[in-house]
């Protein structure tokens, strides 16, 4: 049977919306982002999704660039996926892009090409979860639904005091549920749930001291009653990331650099990524493998060690450039993958690189760019 979980003093709850639009519609409190200045359903949407796992500051030059781009529901669903995976590069989490597009071509054949003004409905699109179904219906439909992510559960816990684990879907769901009563609809409803990520990123900070001599909420809130506000909100640790070691390759014939392709299925699938070897190999290792596959080393060079967190695995890279006499050969990678030789243009306008591997391409020894800088 699912646990249900009671918040403390849930009635308190009911108290939160005015102040908080107070100071969200007040003076100077809501930050001045890009997609709030015209909250189309397609805007808000595509900001919602860049917003999953990204700061807001850092998605504000994707949102422009990828808006120039692709303007409308119709131009994502028609467009080709290196384009899109080009749009998304350093953004991370490329899935996102993926179902975006999967999105827009349902909404192209089922919806007459318009995202539709129904927390069910949002919710049957791919990519779209609880949460970024209710701030586009809030912010876009005026749909009275509270969108709980990380911010609002830290605020809510601080202000009912409650010691709940919020990495439980079950505390989220509560929280939904005690909210959902008291919230407005029409503007002040996406007005309400960007109130609350506003206080979570400006006042109610997660970590070190949050700014209650600023906030709002400040006179309800138990956690600031009690001098606990940063014990809460209670989350139970994730599991621990897999660590993998690898070695990878910056292959070089005077400045095309070589590529493959990643499987079509998997991590940062379809992407395009530097040649690697499984564990941290020697440079002899590097130059017999080379040789073993027909490629002669001229130099070989090692670069600074780097490494990069995924949400569920920790890559240890260790570089090597290799300059090479002949790029005829070509089959590298513990699978076979073929290469492909991409000149510095060609790595910053077509291939998509994630940013696992941009470590190795801004290494000043090369000065390799590409056009994202993360
Ligand atoms: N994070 C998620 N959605 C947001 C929004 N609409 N404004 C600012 N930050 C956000």
């Amino acid at each position: 049977m699912k646990a249900t979980i009671k918040l403390p003093h849930p009635d308190i709850l009911s108290q939160l919306p005015r102040p908080l639009l107070t100071w969200y519609q007040g003076q100077s409190a809501a930050r001045e982002l890009p997609w709030r200045e015209e909250p189309t359903p397609y805007h808000t949407w595509l900001s919602e999704i860049m917003l999953q796992q990204t700061r807001a500051s850092a998605v504000i030059p994707y949102y422009q660039r990828f808006l120039a781009a692709l303007p409308d529901i119709a131009s994502l669903a028609a467009c080709d996926d290196e384009t899109l995976m080009k749009l998304w590069q350093g953004l991370g989490y490329y899935s996102r892009a993926r179902n975006l597009k999967k999105a827009a071509i349902v909404l192209t054949d089922t919806f007459h090409g318009e995202m539709p003004g129904d927390f069910n409905d949002l919710l049957d699109l791919p990519g779209i979860g609880r949460y970024t179904a209710s701030a586009i219906g809030s912010i876009a439909f005026g749909l009275p639904l509270p969108a709980v992510d990380g911010n609002i559960l830290r605020v809510v816990m601080r202000v009912l005091g409650c010691r709940e684990d919020i990495a439980k879907p079950a505390v989220k769901r509560a929280v939904e549920d005690a909210l959902a009563p008291h919230y407005p609809t029409g503007k002040d409803a996406g007005d309400l749930n960007q109130a609350f990520m506003d206080l979570g990123a400006t006042i109610c900070l997660p970590h070190g001291a949050p700014h209650c001599a600023r906030c709002p909420l400040a006179p309800l809130c138990l956690a600031h009653d009690e001098g606990c506000e940063q014990e809460l909100p209670v989350k139970q640790n994730k599991k621990q990331r897999r660590q993998e070691n690898l070695t990878v390759l910056l292959l070089r014939t005077g400045k095309a650099i070589a590529l493959q392709k990643r499987p079509a299925k998997g991590l940062l699938a379809g992407l395009w990524e530097l040649p690697h070897l499984k564990g941290h190999l020697t440079a002899e290792e590097v130059q017999a493998h080379l040789d073993a596959h027909g490629l002669s080393v001229q130099e070989i060079h090692r670069l600074p060690d780097a490494r990069h967190i995924f949400s569920h695995v920790e890559w240890q890279m260790r570089g090597f450039e290799v300059l090479l006499k002949n790029p005829d050969s070509g089959i590298v990678a513990e699978d076979n993958t073929p290469l492909v030789w991409a000149s510095p243009q060609e790595l910053a306008e077509t291939y998509s690189i994630p940013a696992a591997f941009q470590y190795f391409l801004r290494t000043p020894a090369y000065n390799i760019r590409t056009s994202s800088g993360s």
